[in-house]
């Protein structure tokens, strides 16, 4: 709706940028840091692994000075669970400790408020080996001596923490599970089994946090795709209703409300995926709600009904990365009225502002952004800076749907940009660049890894100074 007055964005909004431990840290092998699902992960020939990234293990400092200047007000990044545990348990890895303290402190020392995330896609490979990963119960003890010990450690100063990032994306990308059976649909099964094990370990980490890290506040990061239905059909109203409950609320439900919902168990039990729920999981989920949620935006979807047929049956399920289309359910179809990036994400500000407005009806808690930005092909320049005028179009018209939101009553804490300097892509390496910052390298090519401030650097800065205001 249109509206006479347009709020100011709060006093203290937590104006930040994000990225994650294994997309920017590097120095894979060093340090005594055991393997991670990402580094055994087997990439194409044209991208890059995982092993230097942005290099921000040994430039560290620089980099959070770049924040300072920015004005950053929070950074969030994740830990490296198998710095801490090499094997994902057991033995602590005290150059791990050292490590994320110094960075905390260093972040303390310039006023950046860091948001920790605990898990951010690289499980240990040592506890796949083990006993297979999420797909075991013994997955749940394992994650929360983990956070437990992240708490102690570094609690006193590190007050807003994460659960797990996307766990969408680990459920329904099996090597991000460590999974290696070839039958898809098993995949799937296990997925959801994990799905369980991750909402029960983050109810114990939400309990532990409460109890040791005074004055401290969890949610999960997760990522929502607001969908809509393609036209104004009922049946493509009601396959966009059933989307958005199979692929966005099936594990917020359990990890906010400590319920599943009616259509996603129905789901799972037409499918024989229904795990298996132990005594005194749900009450334990009912009892250890989260502070706040936060969230991960990119794109909206499309979605159009997909009825059974003679060749399609219940179960029969494709994907594109996540589940494109599934008969009996659903399917998404491009979205004519949207532009999309170089990789065909539909780019939809006004979709940053539904999914605010859906997750705030829903769940009533306050919002944090913890990812939404633009990614392009860059090439620096031989004269002047980059030009990112894209990153700042893309980035402006969706700080001003946050604004928009938070006008008809929506709670945040605050923005995180997707990323804070360039790093390392989830699935297109170095060709694909996230930040205010670039980090001078190639796929293979490691340059010097110099740091250079493109024009969204400047923009952004400008957006902090201002609190919003050059926003338009
Ligand atoms: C989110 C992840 O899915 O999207 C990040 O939390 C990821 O780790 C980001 O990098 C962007 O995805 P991509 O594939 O473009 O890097």
């Amino acid at each position: 709706m249109q509206t006479k007055k347009v709020k100011d964005f709060p006093e203290g909004f937590l104006w930040g940028a994000s990225s994650s431990a294994f997309q920017i840290e590097g120095a894979a092998y060093e340090d005594g840091k055991g393997l991670s699902v990402m580094d055994v992960r087997k990439v194409k020939p044209t991208v890059c692994d995982y092993s230097v990234a942005s290099d921000h293990y040994h430039r560290y400092k620089e980099d959070i000075a770049l924040m300072k200047e920015m004005g950053l007000k929070a950074y969030r990044f994740s830990i490296a669970w198998t710095r801490i545990f090499p094997n994902g348990n057991g033995e602590v890895n005290q150059k791990g400790i050292d490590f994320y303290n110094d960075l905390i402190n260093e972040l303390k020392k310039n006023d950046i408020e860091p948001i920790v995330t605990i898990y951010h896609f690289e499980y240990p490979q040592g506890l796949v080996d083990q006993y297979g990963g999420w797909i075991d119960r013994r997955s749940i003890d394992d994650y929360a001596t983990y956070a437990e010990l992240l708490f102690r450690t570094y609690g006193d100063r590190v007050k807003y923490w994460l659960t797990i990032n996307e766990q969408d994306h680990v459920v329904h990308m099996p090597f991000r599970l460590g999974l290696t059976d070839d039958n898809r649909k098993e995949k799937e099964r296990l997925g959801f089994l994990a799905n369980h094990n991750m909402c029960v370990a983050t109810a114990k980490a939400i309990k532990l946090c409460h109890e040791i890290v005074k004055d401290g506040k969890i949610g999960p990061a997760t990522c929502f795709e607001m969908m809509y239905p393609t036209t104004n059909s009922p049946a493509d109203a009601l396959a966009c209703m059933d989307a958005m409950e199979i692929r966005n609320y099936y594990l917020l439900d359990p990890n906010i409300l400590g319920e599943y919902g009616g259509t996603f168990k129905r789901y799972l039990e037409d499918r024989n995926m229904m795990p298996e729920i132990h005594e005194g999981d749900m009450e334990l989920l009912k009892a250890n709600k989260p502070d706040f949620l936060a969230f991960n935006y990119y794109y909206s979807e499309s979605i159009s009904a997909f009825p059974l047929d003679d060749e399609h049956e219940i179960g029969d399920i494709e994907f594109n990365l996540l589940p494109s289309r599934e008969a009996g359910v659903y399917q998404v179809v491009k979205n004519n009225n949207l532009e999309a990036t170089l990789w065909g994400w539909q780019i939809d500000a006004v979709g940053l502002q539904l999914s605010a407005r859906c997750l705030w009806d829903r769940y009533h808690l306050p919002l944090l952004i913890t990812e939404n930005g633009f990614g392009n092909k860059e090439v620096w320049p031989e004269e002047g800076i980059l030009q990112d005028d894209d990153r700042i179009e893309y980035l402006s018209r969706h700080i001003s749907n946050v604004r928009e939101a938070m006008n008809v009553g929506v709670e945040f804490l605050g923005f995180c940009a997707w990323s804070v300097i360039d790093i390392i892509s989830g699935h297109s390496g170095f060709s694909k660049r996230y930040g205010f910052v670039y980090v001078n390298r190639d796929e293979h090519d490691l340059k010097d890894l110099a740091r250079r401030k493109k024009k969204s650097f400047y923009w952004y800065q400008k957006v902090i100074e201002t609190n919003g205001k050059n926003i338009k």
